[in-house]
């Protein structure tokens, strides 16, 4: 048989070999259904996994504020919007960085206030001493280590300058 279905009994007739046929159809199309949907599922799965690590930067430095504005005693915030161009369009970028320091002023800590989890904006919660992440329940210690939540690696650490009596960090 052309087919390739076996030989049936002379007793039993023929195959139907357009039902056969429509039936593959079907499978078919259910198979790529399935495979659709696995994708669906598991793409941003991994996404979450991941976090937001895998996030291109393109580095610039921002100006933070004069050094008097940071009190070295306190964690600071300073949010901060950015513009770069390219060849095509001017992509701006907001985001938040917090800025302390650990030896009375000499030198300053800055941390990317961007969570490393799926990219929200963390919060400072000086009376708990930690940054907290309102996305998905995460904590941070001061030093931006993770304390708890799915996060994949600690809040990043901004290289700093000063010039001009000007913090920057480089973003
Ligand atoms: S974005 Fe998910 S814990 Fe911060």
């Amino acid at each position: 048989m052309a087919s390739g279905l076996p030989e049936l009994p002379p007793e039993k007739g023929a195959w139907d070999e357009q039902a056969i046929s429509r039936r593959g159809l079907l499978e078919g199309a259910l198979g790529a259904l399935a495979v659709v949907g696995a994708v669906a599922v598991i793409v941003p799965a991994g996404r979450f996994l991941a976090g937001n690590s895998l996030e291109p930067a393109n580095a610039q430095w921002v100006e933070l504020g004069a050094i008097e504005s940071f009190p070295p005693d306190r964690v600071t915030r300073v949010n901060f919007t950015t513009n770069s161009k390219d060849a095509w369009r001017t992509v701006s970028r907001r985001g938040t960085i917090y800025v302390y320091s650990d030896d009375g002023g000499a030198t300053f800590v800055a941390l990317n206030g961007t969570c490393t989890h799926l990219g929200c904006m963390v919060q400072w919660k000086a009376e708990e001493e930690k940054f907290a992440c309102p996305c998905h329940a995460a904590a941070f210690a001061r030093n931006g280590d993770v304390l708890s939540g799915p996060p994949p690696e600690p809040l990043h650490q901004l290289a700093v300058k000063v010039e001009n009596g000007k913090l920057y960090a480089e973003i």
